[in-house]
């Protein structure tokens, strides 16, 4: 077993996608078909990053929402629950971008250099897609509670050009962050956890230790 192999240094995620904008992008491209290495560069290059730059966007918008006077009563309420929400959406994404994605690349690479009876990552990817799946889900139920708090973005009457921009951004945030989820979820997700799994007479730790247990077991017998 390569040790060495499991050690995953950090590192900015690149590609060619790395240059491509947003509005180029044809959103309904069968990801199926995209090499996981093609698929990490697009969720950190063109997804994350909307995400990360249209949050500020966002949490400045809904805290001037929430201190507008004439602000609707129901949103004022907005502000911090945006500021925890983006705040955690953040942190999931850092969490992605610095231990799960680099896994992932690393056991493509090394399954494609050592073949699938030499790399395991242990069970690490199958418990951090775990993880992150329940961050996603968790992501989805507070977009679930701003779209009560706002009534589906309806805007309030004499609503102020700053609420509009809000609405607006939220509602294009929203879809835009649903698409990752379902490209990590069904898409990468499922990928990576079909690539770590490894037929059992394949690998030969397993072998080994089968071996082994035989040998206690005769031993024993005797
Ligand atoms: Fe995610």
């Amino acid at each position: 077993m390569d040790t060495k192999a499991n050690v995953i240094i950090p590192k900015q995620a690149g590609g060619a996608l790395a240059q491509v904008p947003m509005e180029k992008v044809i959103m309904r491209q069968d990801f199926s078909s995209w090499s996981i290495e093609s698929l990490v560069d697009y969720i950190v290059n063109i997804q994350h990053r909307y995400c990360k730059e249209n949050a500020a966007i966002i949490y400045d918008l809904a805290q001037k929402v929430a201190n507008d006077g004439t602000t609707h009563p129901s949103l004022t309420g907005l502000g911090p629950a945006m500021f925890l929400f983006l705040h955690d959406l953040l942190n999931h994404m850092k969490k992605e971008e610095d231990i799960l994605f680099p896994n992932i690349r690393q056991l493509v690479k090394n399954k494609r250099r050592s073949g699938k009876a030499k790399y395991t990552t242990f069970g690490l990817i199958k418990e951090w897609t775990g993880l992150m799946q329940g961050e996603h889900h968790s992501c989805c139920n507070d977009l679930d509670l701003f779209s009560q708090l706002t009534n589906n973005c309806m805007l309030p009457a004499h609503s102020s050009n700053c609420c509009k921009l809000l609405f607006n951004k939220m509602k294009e945030f929203k879809a835009a962050f649903l698409m990752n989820v379902h490209l990590e979820n069904n898409v990468l997700f499922p990928k990576a956890l079909a690539e770590d799994e490894e037929p059992e007479e394949d690998n030969p730790v397993n072998v080994e230790f089968r071996n082994s247990d035989v040998d206690r077991k005769r031993s024993q017998n005797k």
